[in-house]
């Protein structure tokens, strides 16, 4: 959406605004579900980034299985508005917790990441108490060094301590190989790809020499998606990112800045003593996240149409942009600014601002904030 047809059509828009353009959201969406067709998976899309019902049901009515959460009130959020199929990507931890994912299982078909054995043994005990079997996908650490035991021997022998839990039902692996983002060197990305992929499909194969369950081998980030889908094994992907793209995206090759769907609306309210700009944007809405790439530049935005008109300094209320040219901007101007990483923003925001053709209409972040 370009910011004067935003000032023409939808004068009422205070900044700074979060506006979502659905025509390029409904375009990510069936992009990479027409990816995941062609290359035989099946898609269950990370939504943590929108944190938005609606998003979620178009994700799944264009063939996803089901969704991806990070956070249980996430999972609550999407359970309460009809979304049927969840996987909790996250360890599960704490007697609440627990508590609050066997609720949801006697609502929703839910899934779990472990990977210790005392989350769980943990969760099956509370599990066998209200006699459910918790379908769990043991979670693989392929390089991010976060969440997960390491590929092979050890991946084995969680799952076939967590295959004796009456409580837990073995269903799979899962890992997430955010790494590969970062790896830096031409060609990283895809080679980090494909050797989270090989790992994977190693352990399958040791799962299945031992006689252990594993249906479903899930890998996942928007980064990744076009190297990774269709390797031999992996059956399920769990792109986030996507539905809405960020200079991240862009900078590794994933999107065009065309495919950016969520962009910040902000006015020029001054300039610095340097002749910088300043926007009614800062920290607070942009984050201060850099993009997850090997060399971030150290830079917080930037202006759609103006690649080189970045946000280079910000404080939590004010940004300062600067580039060549930019003394052509006035004070009261509307820019738009594409962020570095999408998902954070959208957490700071009560509300987007959707355009689809010549509606616009405030949105809630259905899931805002839902970080326990
Ligand atoms: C476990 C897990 N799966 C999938 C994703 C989606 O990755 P992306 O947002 O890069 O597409 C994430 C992102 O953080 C994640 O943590």
């Amino acid at each position: 959406m370009r910011v004067d047809m935003i000032d023409e059509m939808y004068p009422a828009v205070e900044t700074p605004a979060l506006i979502v353009d659905w025509s390029r959201v409904r375009a990510n969406v069936s992009r990479m579900a027409s990816l995941a067709r062609q290359r035989n998976i099946t898609l269950r899309p990370h939504i943590k980034t929108h944190k938005l019902v609606a998003l979620a049901q178009l994700q799944v009515d264009e063939g996803a299985v089901g969704i991806t959460v990070a956070k249980l009130g996430e999972a609550e959020v999407m359970a309460d508005h009809g979304l049927t199929d969840i996987l909790v990507a996250y360890p599960i931890v704490g007697g609440t917790k627990i508590s609050r994912l066997l609720d949801l299982a006697q609502r929703v078909r839910i899934s779990v990441a472990v990977d210790s054995i005392e989350a769980g043994a943990a969760l099956s005990r509370a599990a066998t108490e209200r006699a459910i079997r918790l379908p769990t996908l043991v979670e693989i650490d392929t390089g991010l060094r976060r969440c997960g035991v390491l590929p092979g021997e050890p991946a084995v022998g969680l799952a076939r301590a967590l295959s004796e839990l009456a409580g837990l039902n073995l269903v799979g692996i899962l890992t997430h190989e955010g790494h590969a983002y970062t790896a830096g060197v031409p060609g990283g990305l895809r080679t980090a790809t494909l050797n989270a992929a090989e790992a994977m499909a190693a352990t399958a194969e040791q799962f299945e020499s031992a006689g252990l369950p594993v249906e479903i081998v899930s890998m996942g980030s928007s980064g990744t998606a076009f190297a990774g889908m269709g390797q031999p094994h992996v059956t399920e992907f769990r792109p986030g990112t996507y539905v809405y793209n960020d200079r991240t995206q862009v900078a590794l090759g994933a999107a065009h800045n065309d495919d950016c769907a969520a962009t910040v609306l902000v006015t020029v309210v001054g300039r610095t003593s340097a002749a910088e700009v300043l926007i009614d944007a800062g920290s607070k809405l942009l984050t201060s996240d850099r993009m997850i790439v090997a060399h971030p530049p150290p830079t917080y935005g930037e202006v759609v149409g103006h690649p080189d008109w970045q946000v280079v300094r910000q404080s939590e209320e004010h940004g300062i942009l600067d580039g060549p040219g930019i003394n052509e901007l006035a004070i009261g101007d509307r820019l738009s600014i594409i962020p570095n990483h999408i998902c954070p923003v959208v957490n700071l925001v009560d509300r987007v601002v959707v355009v689809d053709g010549a509606e616009c209409n405030a949105m809630w972040v259905d899931a805002r904030g839902k970080s326990q």
